[in-house]
């Protein structure tokens, strides 16, 4: 039940789309509504306000971590167990992608699957965004490198914890954040993925 309890809170959390609400602050136009038109970190620099994309990537990501910590510091107090922690992980990765505020439209899940390894373990996020740093630096595509570090992140939850509640956590949000980049991949086979920080279309 408590676990139930803890996952709502996660996807409300989640649910929150750090992008469009710092759009709105900033002045500047609804994510939704160009580029991508995705709600994420990497939409909003194309509208040419990068301080707005760091903002975006920061609460995104802060939210992911923040629900895995608030379940791994209080849920034990109510008898949650590891796979209780991997349940809300799970919740708030899913509230970004389907948010409830917003009428189930949401972003791609890069930030806060992020905020949500970090918070699992720093080692795990930490690895995960260096996969995410040198794909990006070596061929300037935000989605390659998502994708390649979504591959990767599973394979290292499985070397620093084993085949636990917490690797297939990490594998159903590396399978979720796969399927939201269909387009990505499919433009990027094409030729004709925008690369990073170009402007908006
Ligand atoms: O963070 C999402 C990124 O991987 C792709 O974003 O806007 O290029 O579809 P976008």
């Amino acid at each position: 039940m408590v676990t139930i309890l803890f996952a709502i809170a996660a996807y409300l959390i989640g649910s929150i789309s750090f992008a469009v609400v710092v759009s709105k602050l900033f002045g500047l136009s609804d994510p939704r509504t160009y580029g991508s038109r995705n709600p994420g970190a990497t939409n909003v620099l194309r509208s040419g306000n990068k301080a707005a994309a760091v903002l975006t990537l920061i609460g995104d990501g802060f939210k992911g971590w923040l629900a895995v910590w608030l379940a791994q510091r209080y849920g034990p107090q109510f008898g949650m167990e590891d796979g209780g922690i991997a349940l809300v992980a799970i919740a708030v990765f899913l509230g970004h992608l389907w948010p409830v505020y917003f009428r189930f439209v949401g972003g791609k899940g890069v930030a806060t699957a992020l905020g949500v390894l970090l918070g699992i373990n720093p080692w795990l996020g930490l690895a995960t965004l260096v996969t995410w740093l040198v794909v990006a630096y070596a061929f300037r595509y935000s989605s390659l490198a998502a994708l390649i570090a979504a591959i990767f992140a599973p394979f290292y939850s499985g070397l620093l914890f084993g085949v636990d509640a917490t690797f297939f956590a990490v594998l159903a949000m590396s399978v979720l954040l796969v399927y939201r980049h269909r387009q990505n991949i499919a433009n990027l086979m094409a030729g004709k993925e925008g690369r990073l920080g170009s402007k908006k279309k």
